[in-house]
C-alpha cells in the first residue's frame, strides 16, 4: 500500500524513479509524485492520478534536473487523492522533503503541537505531519541523522520514510517501522524501495531492512543504524527472480499472465517439498513431539488468503483430524481467541505485510501460540516475525486480485495436512500415497484447464453473461469455500455485485433474491454431495436462475443435464479439486472484466498488500 523509492546515483535520478514507480504502482494508484534534488534545489512535481500523468508532466523524467531523488505511488488515507495531498511533502521552510507508506496515527497531536510553534500546512496528510516534525527538529539539532532519531521518537504508527534535506546533497535517509523497506546498491548507486520489484532492472543485490532500523545513502556510501543511531551490520542477499517475472511478458495484463504460470509456480513450490514420494518440511521445527500434543489450528489471514484457510479447514480436519477454526485476520486480534502453547495458528499472506494480518501473528504470539506463516515475499514482516515460515515460490505477484499466490499458498496448506496426518499416523500409507500422488499431478491438471479451447468456453460464457448485475456461487463442502474465492474475484475486478453460499444455506435466506435471468454459478464436484448440490441448483433454476456449472469429468453429464451452460475440470481427490476448480473462475471475472472494461490489473479503491488495519 503506497509505493516508494529512492535514488542516489551518477546518471539522472527522474527517469530511474519514474521507472520503479511503475513496478510499484500496483501498491497504490491515485497520485503520484516525485521530488528531485540539483545544485542545491529541489524540484517537485506531483499529480493527481496514474503515473502517466506524472511521466506526461515531467516529459518521462527529463525536465527534472538531477542525480539524487525520491518518489511515491499513492493509496489515500488520510486526504482525497489530490496534487496536494500527493507525496513528497516538503517542510514549511522548504528544508526537508518526504515520501512516507504507513500511518501516522498521533498525527493530529503532532499538527497541533508544530501549529502552536508557528508551522504551517498545505495538506490533509499526516504525512506532511512528519515532514515538518523532522524539518522542526532538524531546525533543533542542525544534524539530520539526529533530526530523525528525535523525530521517531515522537511519532506514533507505522513508517517507510525516506528524507532528502537541502543541506546534504546526494543523500538519502530512511527508516522502516512495519511497511516494508529494502536497500538495493550496485557500482556508483543505491536504491530504497518498498519493494525489490522497484529495483531489479538495476541490480539483484538487497537488503532488507529489518523495523526499527534506518539506512543513510548515497551513491557510493550505505550505512545502517538502529534506533538509536548505532551502526549496525546489514548482511546483503541476492535476488534471483528473472527481471521478466515482474513484467507482463506479451500478456494484456499481468492478472492473465499470473493465471498462466499456475502450473509452474505450483510446481515450484511443491517440488523442494516432495523427496522420494515423501513430504520432508525440515525447515520447520514441527516435529512429532509437538503436533502429538497440538489441541487446535488456527488460520488467520485476510481476503483471498482467509479463503485458502477456508478450503484448508476441511482438508487438515478431514486428514489430522485436528479442529481447524480458519479466521480473519482483523477479527482474530479481538475475539480473545483461545491460544496456548499446543495451538498453532497458521498466518498465510502473499506480501507478508497485511497489516491486520501482522498484527494477529503478535498477538498470537502473545498469548503464546506457536506461529507459522505461508508467505511469497521473502523477508517481509510477517516472514521474519513467525515462529517458522514456509515460503511460497510464486515469484513476483503484480496484479492487485491474486491468482498464483492464491494457488500456492494452498497447495502448501495441502502439503501441511499431509506432513500433520502423516507425522501423527491419522492416515493410512495408502491413502498418503493416493493423495499424494493426485497432489504431484495438479500443475500438469491445471495446464489441461488452461488450453486455448478451454479458455475459449470461458470467453464465450463471459460474453454470455458480462451485464449480470448480481451472482450467487453455490457450492458445498470444499466447492462452498472455493466459490468464496470466485465470488471475491468477480466483485473486485468486475465490479458485479457478487455473494456466495453453501448450497444447502440459499433456502434459508438469499433464495429470495433469485428471479428470472440471475446467475448462479455452482461448484460441483464432490461425489457424496453432488446430488444434493444439484437439487439446490434445481432450486435455483425453478425460480429463473440461470446456472453456469462447475464440475469434474467424472459428474460432466450428470451436470449437464441440469445446468444451463457448463465447464468440465480434470478429476482429482476430492480434497484437492479445490486447487483446479478455482481456475476457471479466476479465468471467468478475468474476461467478465475484460468484457465490461474494467481496469483489470489496477481495479477501483483497491491496492495490492494492505498495510493499514
Ligand atoms: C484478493 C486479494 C486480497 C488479498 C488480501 C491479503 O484478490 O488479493 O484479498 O488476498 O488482501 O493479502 P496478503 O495475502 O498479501 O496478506
Amino acid at each position: 500500500m503506497c509505493g516508494i523509492v529512492g535514488f542516489s546515483g551518477k546518471i539522472p535520478a527522474a527517469p530511474v524513479l519514474l521507472d520503479g514507480l511503475a513496478k510499484l504502482e500496483y501498491r497504490g494508484y491515485d497520485s503520484t509524485g516525485i521530488c528531485t534534488f540539483d545544485h542545491g534545489e529541489f524540484f517537485l512535481t506531483k499529480k493527481q492520478g496514474r503515473l502517466s500523468n506524472l511521466a506526461e508532466a515531467t516529459d518521462d523524467g527529463k525536465n527534472m534536473p538531477g542525480e539524487a531523488g525520491i518518489g511515491h505511488t499513492r493509496w489515500a488515507t488520510h486526504g482525497a487523492p489530490s496534487d496536494v495531498n500527493a507525496h513528497p511533502h516538503m517542510s514549511w521552510n522548504g528544508k526537508i522533503v518526504v515520501v512516507h507508506n504507513g500511518i501516522i496515527e498521533n498525527y493530529l497531536l503532532l499538527k497541533e503541537m508544530l501549529t502552536e510553534k508557528g508551522v504551517t500546512f498545505q495538506s490533509e496528510t499526516d504525512t506532511e505531519v512528519a515532514c515538518n516534525l523532522l524539518a522542526w527538529c532538524y531546525e533543533e539539532t542542525g544534524d539530520l541523522r539526529s533530526a530523525l532519531l528525535r523525530a521517531l521518537d515522537m511519532i506514533e504508527g507505522s513508517y517507510a520514510l525516506v528524507v532528502m534535506c537541502k543541506d546534504v546533497p546526494g543523500t538519502i535517509l530512511s527508516a522502516k517501522k512495519a511497511s516494508p523497506l529494502i536497500y538495493g546498491f550496485g557500482k556508483d548507486f543505491g536504491f530504497v524501495a518498498s519493494d525489490v520489484t522497484a529495483v531489479l532492472r538495476y541490480t539483484r543485490e538487497v537488503v532488507y531492512l529489518d523495523d526499527d532500523e534506518i539506512v543513510e545513502m548515497d551513491a557510493e556510501h550505505v550505512t545502517f543504524l538502529d534506533r538509536q543511531g548505532n551502526e549496525i551490520q546489514k548482511t546483503p542477499e541476492h535476488v534471483d527472480w528473472e527481471i521478466s517475472a515482474a513484467e507482463k511478458g506479451g500478456y494484456d495484463h499481468f492478472m492473465l499472465k499470473e493465471i498462466y504460470e499456475q502450473p509452474t509456480a505450483f510446481a515450484k513450490t511443491i517440488s523442494p517439498r516432495i523427496r522420494d514420494h515423501h513430504i520432508v518440511l525440515d525447515d520447520i521445527s514441527l516435529d512429532e513431539e509437538y503436533l502429538k500434543k497440538l489441541s487446535r489450528i488456527y488460520v488467520v489471514a485476510c481476503g483471498s488468503a482467509y479463503y485458502v484457510g477456508c478450503v484448508g479447514k476441511y482438508v487438515i480436519e478431514k486428514l489430522c483430524r485436528v479442529p481447524v477454526e480458519p479466521m480473519l485476520a482483523s477479527e482474530f486480534r479481538y475475539c480473545d481467541p483461545l491460544c496456548d502453547e499446543n495451538t498453532l495458528v497458521l498466518i498465510i499472506s502473499q506480501s507478508g505485510e497485511t497489516a491486520d494480518t501482522l498484527a494477529a501473528l503478535r498477538e498470537a504470539k502473545r498469548r503464546g501460540a506457536r506461529t507459522l506463516a505461508i508467505v511469497n515475499v521473502v523477508g517481509s514482516s510477517i516472514s521474519k516475525e513467525a515462529d517458522d515460515v514456509i515460503y511460497t515460490w510464486a515469484g513476483p505477484e503484480i496484479a492487485v486480485a491474486t491468482t498464483k499466490a492464491y494457488s500456492t499458498q494452498l497447495a502448501i496448506v495441502d502439503i501441511l495436512a499431509l506432513y500433520i496426518a502423516q507425522t501423527l499416523k491419522r492416515i493410512t500409507k495408502e491413502e498418503y500415497d493416493t493423495i499424494l500422488t493426485a497432489f504431484e499431478k495438479l500443475p500438469e491438471q491445471i495446464s489441461e484447464i488452461l488450453t486455448e479451447e478451454n479458455v475459449e468456453i470461458i470467453k464465450q460464457y463471459a460474453r454470455q453473461f458480462h451485464q449480470v448485475e448480481d451472482v450467487y456461487f453455490i457450492g458445498r463442502h470444499v466447492d462452498n469455500a472455493t466459490c468464496l474465492e470466485g465470488s471475491l474475484k468477480l466483485k473486485e475486478i468486475a465490479y458485479i455485485h457478487s455473494e456466495a453460499y453453501a448450497a444447502g444455506e440459499l433456502k434459508h435466506g438469499p433464495i429470495s433474491l433469485i428471479e428470472d435471468g440471475t446467475l448462479v454459478v455452482s461448484v460441483a464436484t464432490n461425489g457424496m454431495l453432488f446430488d444434493k448440490t444439484m437439487s439446490n441448483i434445481k432450486e435455483t433454476k425453478a425460480r429463473g436462475a440461470k446456472v453456469l456449472g462447475i464440475t469434474n469429468r467424472t459428474h460432466a453429464q450428470r451436470m449437464l443435464d441440469t445446468v444451463d451452460c457448463e465447464f468440465v475440470i480434470p478429476d482429482t481427490e476430492p480434497i484437492l479439486q479445490p486447487s483446479l476448480s478455482v481456475v476457471p473462475l479466476q479465468l471467468f471475472s478475468y474476461y467478465v472484466s475484460l468484457e465490461r472494461g474494467c481496469d483489470i490489473d489496477k481495479p477501483r479503491n483497491l491496492a495490492k498488500s494492505v498495510t493499514v488495519e
